[in-house]
């Protein structure tokens, strides 16, 4: 049994630690799922917010949605907050949403345009878009401050193909690194070029969030569960593992004819987008990113979701739409009719991502059963189970100690 151990008694045969971590993997004819515990557990969430979230690059949105000086956007995740603003030089940067004064946000509204300088809203710190402090009310009641060293703190910060991601904590590979695999498909676009085409949504869930991506990880359910995009797609969506931190989802367009209304009307109103290589006309190519990322490439546009945890009973999907600039009245139509088939997608989607959930909750619940085809869920447990090794018990630690029982897992790996 590598990597799995069935009860919760934590020992270093139990686990496998011998292999390493990235090895620590469930043999394929294991089709179980994490714990039902870990679906509602807040140290568990804590320890995610941690280990997960603030040690891993997380997306706060694509350079396109801030191409003005001033312009900004910001991500709140894992009690931490991310500002990403656009300077006088044109350069994007990233710093903590966090005043040096008294550690208030320093911009409140989640996106907007702060002029030159970005004012803080509790006592009027004013900083530079460089990050540098710029001034302060009523300076002589402080001491001598150093500009520089009360600027706005620098988060780590990477932009790829447009798209923004910080980091909060820790180290690794970059995000060049990481997408490498599918880096062509990209450089194919003018990204850079995008745009928002619309504003940017957010949808709050009361459950916790890896129910949501359990979902959201799989495409075996399309045929029964989504009839938009069983009839766009017909036989041709397929899951592909491409690494720990990446996976590629594509659905082909049909040869038959669409039955329903929003796809029938958005397959013949898209032009013939000649300038994409050609897997990407006629198809829907969906990209997973560890730890909670969405990119999509439609012929027509380019979207993104994400999942973060708020606590153990609350999480948040938040995504938008990107486009390039195009008047042109079928193209108009087909976006329309895209987010049309998009919306009944997600709505269907968060109709199956509460029944898991409660299903985890039930006293009848043992285990899921995974088939082949839901193969990127396992494989993202895995990346799970590989920094939170806990995962790998049934049945919950005792309160107060999950953290220190993850430690000693991951501790006895290394
Ligand atoms: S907390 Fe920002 S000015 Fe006081
Ligand atoms: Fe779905």
């Amino acid at each position: 049994m590598q990597g799995v151990i069935a009860s919760s008694e934590v020992t270093r045969e139990a686990l496998d630690v011998s292999l390493p971590k990235g090895e620590r993997r469930r043999p394929l004819e294991q089709r179980g799922g994490l714990p039902p515990w870990a679906y509602d557990n807040a140290e568990l969430t804590a320890l995610e917010k941690e280990l997960v979230f603030r040690r891993n690059w997380l997306l706060v949105g694509h350079v396109g949605q801030i191409p003005k000086v001033g312009d900004y956007m910001t991500l709140d995740v894992a009690d931490e907050r991310a500002l990403v603003v656009r300077g006088e030089d044109g350069a994007v940067r990233a710093f903590h949403n966090l005043c040096r004064h008294r550690g208030s946000r320093v911009v409140a509204e989640p996106k907007g345009n702060c002029g030159r300088v970005i004012t803080c809203p509790f006592h009027g710190w004013c900083y530079e878009l460089s990050g540098r402090l710029r001034g302060v009310p009523r300076p002589k009641t402080f001491p001598k401050l150093d500009r520089d060293q009360y600027g706005l703190k620098p988060l780590d910060c990477e932009i790829w193909h447009g798209f923004v991601f910080v980091r909060f904590k820790g180290s690794g590979p970059s995000m060049a690194e990481i997408l490498a695999p599918v880096e062509a498909d990209f450089a194919a676009r003018p990204m850079a070029d995008l745009r928002t085409y619309d504003e940017a949504w957010s949808y709050e869930f009361e459950l916790d969030w890896k129910a949501a991506l359990d979902v959201d990880n799989e495409g075996y359910h399309v045929p029964v569960a989504h009839p938009s995009l069983q009839d766009l797609y017909g036989h041709s969506y397929r899951d592909n593992i491409l690494s720990d931190k990446l996976n590629l989802s594509i659905g082909d367009f049909g040869d038959k004819p669409a039955s329903l209304w929003s796809v029938r009307h958005y397959m013949k109103a898209l032009p013939e987008m000649s300038e994409l290589p050609a897997d990407q006309r006629r198809s829907w190519r969906y990209y997973g990113i560890f730890p909670n990322l969405v990119i999509t490439l439609f012929p027509d546009m380019v979207d993104f979701y994400q999942f973060f945890p708020i606590d153990s009973r609350r999480s948040v999907m938040r995504g938008g739409y990107l486009a390039l600039p195009d008047s042109r009245r079928e193209i108009r139509l087909s976006r329309y009719l895209l987010q049309r088939i998009n919306r009944m997608t997600g709505d269907e989607d968060i109709q199956l991502i509460k029944w898991a959930w409660e299903g985890y909750r039930s006293s009848a619940f043992e285990d899921i059963m995974l088939s082949d085809d839901e193969q990127v869920v396992r494989a993202y447990h895995d990346r799970l189970r590989d920094v939170l090794p806990v995962l790998n018990l049934r049945e919950a630690p005792a309160p107060g100690t999950i953290a220190e029982t993850n430690r000693r897992l991951s501790g006895a790996a290394v």
